[in-house]
């Protein structure tokens, strides 16, 4: 890859990425929250910054009737309510005029075969993106509607210069290994694995990238990242909101299928990786897979003992609102023991990080809202300072911040002027006070991506696999006899739990 001097005097690594080529969107899932909340907003974020062809097309799918005129009317709404960019009207008449609604049902040829009709009309770009914002029971019919029409890859081969046609699948990829596997098959059979992309949302986060940036793009923290130096690593993503209206789903997840699948699992991975060889994307996927294969499977009774689980009772949210008892969240069964918080210690059991406790963290309607990683170092020897001062001397930690706040602080032990006394001060960087902003949507990062066919920030059929095997051990000991109930808490309270021995094996 070559980079060449920026403005700033840093490096842009994004020269040589070749402009956006036309391509025909295709959002199955159209009418939906997904569509709405994220996917469409990061197309308007994407043509209002010149990362949209604009010869390219957008096509929502979905059974609702629409005319194309309330099609576009609902999205604009969306877009005026969540995209980065404020929408202008002559943006917006541009924008608008790509947007097209085809009515369907996703279980008949007759959907794909009309899709495969307007794919083929004058003004059409040959590449194709098909973005699968629709219920996980539908990846595999409609990437099987969409092959039996004629639309797939997997009997493609890759050439230069040739259109494309990408396949951009939503989590949860599989609710267990096992299913996770039969429908990489599915998918295999329909796609070729070059064309699937498999999103975890947090890969595209600034901050989350970052951490590549931070660890190989500085010679000071290298040194130290490993057994000898860090004492353990903690990984919190916790939300002050409740499951809202998404019970149906939740509640056969809990946070462990819902967050530590992936969210987590990726922060980790990107945390403790070894320096890929390159920044190729197959190089950087093949040091995340071996930090999931250093995980241990652990025995039931071992993941008992490493885990903690809690279920919230009705409270008042951290912002004032009213969150009702899970048991009495719509969809929610009565009696349900699905986990509203989960905490976990892992071990990476290779030669870098063997013995350091790895603790993830993950909640709902939680007293904070905050999503980080905390690396804590281990104390200095005895023999100045941190002899004297015994637990009193805090230990050095770093803590990347990915939302809110996003930026990095490094907190570190200082004299106090005029007194001969330890204080810690922290040393800080802020995304936004440096770059004065808003952070780019990791949607928006994440479809640009795929435009190009870079798949860096998406997850590769063996990294779901190897976090399922964790998971699946995980569920397996939770779902035994001898597990206890989940813990209940009060709705924007922390769970009270002995988290904090789990950082000791
Ligand atoms: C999603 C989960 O993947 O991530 C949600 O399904 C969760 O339950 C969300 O709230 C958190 O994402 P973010 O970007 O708001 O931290």
């Amino acid at each position: 890859m070559l980079a060449r001097a920026g403005l700033m005097g840093g490096c842009d690594l994004d020269t040589g990425r070749p402009d956006p080529e036309p391509v025909a969107i295709v959002v199955f899932g159209a009418s939906g929250d997904l569509a709405h909340r994220k996917v469409i907003p990061a197309l308007w974020d994407l043509f209002a910054g010149g990362g949209l062809h604009p010869e390219s097309r957008i096509i929502g799918v979905a059974r609702r009737a629409f005319s194309d005129s309330a099609f576009r009317q609902e999205l604009r709404d969306s877009v005026a309510k969540r995209a980065r960019t404020a929408l202008t009207e002559p943006g917006w008449k541009d924008f608008e005029a790509k947007l097209s609604y085809l009515q369907g049902d996703l279980d008949q040829a007759a959907t794909y075969a009309e899709l495969a009709r307007r794919l083929e009309a004058p003004g059409q770009a040959a590449n194709r993106l098909f973005y699968l914002a629709v219920s996980p029971d539908q990846f595999g019919p409609v990437a099987e509607g969409l092959a039996a029409a004629g639309l797939g890859s997997a009997d493609r081969e890759a050439r230069e210069g040739e259109a494309y046609r990408r396949l951009v699948v939503e989590k949860p990829f599989g609710r267990d290994r096992q299913s996770a596997r039969e429908l990489s098959r599915r998918l295999n059979a329909c796609f070729a694995e070059r064309d699937i992309f498999r999103i975890d949302h947090y890969l595209g986060k600034e901050t989350v990238q970052n951490l590549l940036y931070l660890r190989f793009a500085n010679s000071i923290f290298e040194p130290l990242w490993n057994r000898q130096y860090i004492e353990r690593v903690e990984i919190d993503v916790l939300e002050t909101g409740g499951i809202g209206s998404r019970g149906g789903y939740y509640d056969h997840a809990g946070a462990s299928r819902d967050m530590i699948q992936n969210h987590l699992i990726q922060l980790l991975c990107l945390s403790l990786m070894e320096p890929p060889p390159s920044l190729d994307p197959e190089a950087i996927r093949d040091e995340k897979v071996k930090v999931l294969k250093s995980i241990p499977s652990y025995s039931p009774g071992d993941f008992l003992a490493r885990s903690r689980r809690a279920q919230y009772l009705a409270g008042t949210g951290a912002g004032g609102e009213a969150i009702p008892d899970y048991h009495a969240e719509a969809k929610v069964d009565s009696a349900s023991r699905t986990e509203t918080f989960a905490a976990l210690r892992l071990e990476v059991d290779n030669w870098r990080f063997a013995g350091v406790p790895v603790i993830l963290r993950t909640g709902k309607a939680l007293d904070r809202q905050a999503s980080e990683i905390r690396v804590i170092f281990r104390r200095p020897p005895e023999t100045l300072f941190a002899g004297l001062c015994a637990d009193r001397l805090p230990t050095n930690v770093i803590v990347i911040r990915i939302q809110p706040e996003e930026g990095i602080w490094l907190d570190i032990n200082t004299k106090e002027p005029g007194r001969a006394s330890l204080a810690p001060k922290s040393l800080r960087f802020s995304y936004r006070e440096g770059e004065g902003g808003a952070l780019p949507e990791a949607y928006e990062r994440l479809l640009a991506d795929a435009f190009q066919g870079d798949s860096t920030l998406f997850i590769r059929a063996d990294e779901a696999e190897e976090a399922w095997r964790i998971v699946d051990g995980l569920e397996a000991a939770w779902s035994s006899p001898e597990a206890p109930a989940p813990v209940r808490y009060p709705a924007g309270s922390s769970p009270d739990l002995d988290v904090l021995r789990l950082d000791r094996p």
